[in-house]
């Protein structure tokens, strides 16, 4: 696991500011907060935390409890550290292997962190023994790239590039249901649901925007780089325009969809 793996889209990144996930999973989150339902006194781990919005949500919740964010992100934690609160705490860490505390959580989050796992069974299996007895698992994940619009649109416009670098699973490992219900279930969750949310990402105010989210997030500049500087141009320019015609009066939109999967430590 490397610090840049964060998504498909997400390679050596272009400018010193990590995304703002936050912005472009709103709609997701209000989905997320209403699955994970933090209560008062729990103790929450925060998988893949990145800058930290659902973490600090957790926290506040969980008055009298506490939130423990991880990520492997150095970069992303620093970010997230900007705005503390008493009850928060970041570690850098790698899910997989961490040794959390034993039973130490009542209730594990996962806002599209957990799906770049090199063993996904060992890394489930050592959540699943940082929950308690009785613990929830709650994560949101991607569907399928078919069903994300953000995926087979800006990857479409960017089929003239060199491919981006791969170095592990994508985005997309924990989309088919079946598969994902068998990794839990080796991983010893039970209880496991999947619950269909379909709503649009958010890339930017407007086009000029999104092309700096999509030069960030999927390495463009790089490869650019890469291509002579008339079809460098042309690549630039149908990116331009994919996004122009995604431009609504709310934003760059894609349509998406992703699982909110539950389970629970038995
Ligand atoms: C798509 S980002 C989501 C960040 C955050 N959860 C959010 O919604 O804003 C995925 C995050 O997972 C982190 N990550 C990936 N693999 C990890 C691992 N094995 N252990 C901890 N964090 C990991 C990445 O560094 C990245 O910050």
């Amino acid at each position: 696991m490397t610090e840049h793996q964060q998504d498909t889209r997400t390679r050596p990144a272009a400018s010193d500011e990590p995304f703002d996930y936050d912005a472009e999973l709103r709609r997701y989150n209000e989905h997320f907060r209403a699955a994970a339902r933090v209560g008062p006194g729990d103790r929450v781990l925060d998988i893949g935390c990145g800058t930290g919005q659902t973490t600090r949500e957790a926290a506040s919740a969980a008055v009298g409890g506490s939130a423990l964010g991880v990520d492997v992100s150095a970069r992303m934690l620093e970010r997230a550290r900007r705005y503390g609160s008493s009850n928060v705490a970041y570690e850098q860490a790698d899910a997989q292997t961490h040794r959390f505390e034993p039973s130490g959580f009542d209730l594990c989050i996962s806002r599209f962190g957990t799906m770049f796992f090199a063993d996904p069974v060992a890394a489930f299996t050592n959540i699943r023994r940082a929950l308690r007895p009785g613990g929830r698992l709650v994560q949101l994940v991607w569907q399928g790239g078919d069903r994300n619009e953000w995926a087979t649109a800006i990857g479409q416009a960017l089929s003239a590039l060199p491919p981006a670098p791969s170095d592990g699973p994508d985005a997309f490992s924990l989309a088919d249901p079946a598969a994902t219900e068998g990794i839990l279930t080796a991983a010893g969750f039970t209880d496991i649901a999947f619950t269909d949310v379909h709503e649009p990402v958010y890339y930017g105010p407007d086009a000029d925007a999104a092309l700096d989210a999509v030069l960030h997030l999927w390495a463009v500049g790089s490869r650019l780089a890469d291509l002579d500087p008339e079809a460098a141009d042309e690549a630039r320019a149908r990116l331009h325009a994919t996004l122009a015609a995604h431009a609504t009066d709310e934003g760059v939109l894609f349509d998406s969809r992703a699982w909110i999967i539950t389970a629970r430590r038995p």
